[in-house]
């Protein structure tokens, strides 16, 4: 109890500890400035990123976090989004770590009436190939919708509005690298994907029908690890961090009941594309993460 009350205070004096959810607290633009519009300008509350025949338009956090729970609202581009590709993902930098990590949600946008795909990956010390594809329970457009990383020492959860879509423990013991040293950006942009993204690339983007935008809001970082200089102090007072907080417990390597229940939903009713089963890849062997990782 006591040990636990000081390394509390310590995390809280060495760390900076965000709190409330403006865009400007925590994130700025880092390309297309022009694309992007800022209708909750006075609040910060909301930015939307757009992308026209020129150019596409991202924005990305101040500073990587170590561990976290993290999460935002994102509405995508409505009506005929084919081509357009919308991601928000963590990555960590690439010029410091030439094996880098990354943690993906990718968009894909389809014609009028068709569904959205959300594909997934996770790079651990610059190795991916681990996409999976999802359709959604519902339409992304019509709405804000969560979207969420909770990630700890010993697993990743992918959430969609709180509901587990992806997980991947640590595999660490199976020679399979874990995302547990470098820091992470987070980052988003909406970009032009039309030579491969909507079925295939055989649906093209209708430029008449420029900007695309997809729309932000609820930037909730603060139950994360912001470090600010890679020294060890700070990433011990990340740890630190971590086990006096809720997502450094469980859920652990046992998934709560709900959790095994949602991954269950996902794989049997919106699963379209597993790498675990594109056995073709890996020469005919599954990745060994994988027994692990679908309950
Ligand atoms: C981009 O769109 C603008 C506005 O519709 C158009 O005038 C321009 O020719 C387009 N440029 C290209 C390279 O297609
Ligand atoms: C787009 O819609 C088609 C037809 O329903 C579907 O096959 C495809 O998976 C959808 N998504 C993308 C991104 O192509
Ligand atoms: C993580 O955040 C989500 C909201 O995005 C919340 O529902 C969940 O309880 C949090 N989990 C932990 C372990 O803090
Ligand atoms: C694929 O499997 C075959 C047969 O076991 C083996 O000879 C070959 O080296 C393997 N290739 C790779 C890239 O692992």
């Amino acid at each position: 109890m006591k040990l636990s009350f000081i390394l509390l205070v310590l995390a809280a004096t060495s760390i900076v500890v965000v709190q409330g959810s403006k865009f400007w607290d925590d994130f700025y633009v880092n390309f297309g400035d022009c694309n992007v519009q800022y209708p909750g300008y006075d609040t910060g509350s909301t930015i939307a990123l757009g992308l026209d025949n020129t150019t596409g338009s991202g924005f990305q956090s101040k500073y990587p976090y170590l561990y976290g729970n993290l999460s935002m609202k994102l509405k995508l581009v409505g009506g005929d989004s084919a081509g357009t590709v919308t991601s928000y993902y963590m990555a960590s930098e690439r010029t410091q770590f030439p094996k880098w990590c990354e943690l993906d949600f990718e968009f894909l946008g389809n014609a009028s009436g068709e569904p959205y795909i959300l594909q997934t990956n996770v790079f651990s010390e610059g190795v991916g190939n681990r996409e999976q594809r999802i359709y959604l329970w519902f339409d992304p457009t019509a709405d804000y919708h969560e979207y969420g990383i909770l990630w700890n020492q010993d697993l990743i959860l992918f959430l969609v509005d709180s509901r587990v879509i992806r997980v991947f423990h640590n595999a660490a013991d199976l020679g399979i690298p874990y995302l547990d040293y470098q820091p992470m950006y987070i980052y988003s942009s909406i970009w032009n994907g039309e030579s491969w993204a909507t079925c295939g690339g055989g649906v093209k983007t209708d430029w008449s029908l420029q900007p695309f935008l997809a729309s932000y809001t609820n930037f909730n970082v603060w139950n994360a690890c912001e470090m600010r200089d890679y020294t060890v102090s700070s990433s011990h007072a990340c740890y630190q961090k971590l086990y006096s907080s809720s997502y450094g417990q469980a859920p652990n390597l046992a998934l709560t009941q709900s959790q095994i229940d949602d991954l269950r939903w996902i794989k049997y009713n919106y699963v379209i594309y597993d790498y675990c089963t594109d056995l073709k890849r890996f020469n005919w062997t599954a990745p060994p993460e994988c027994a692990r990782n679908w309950p």
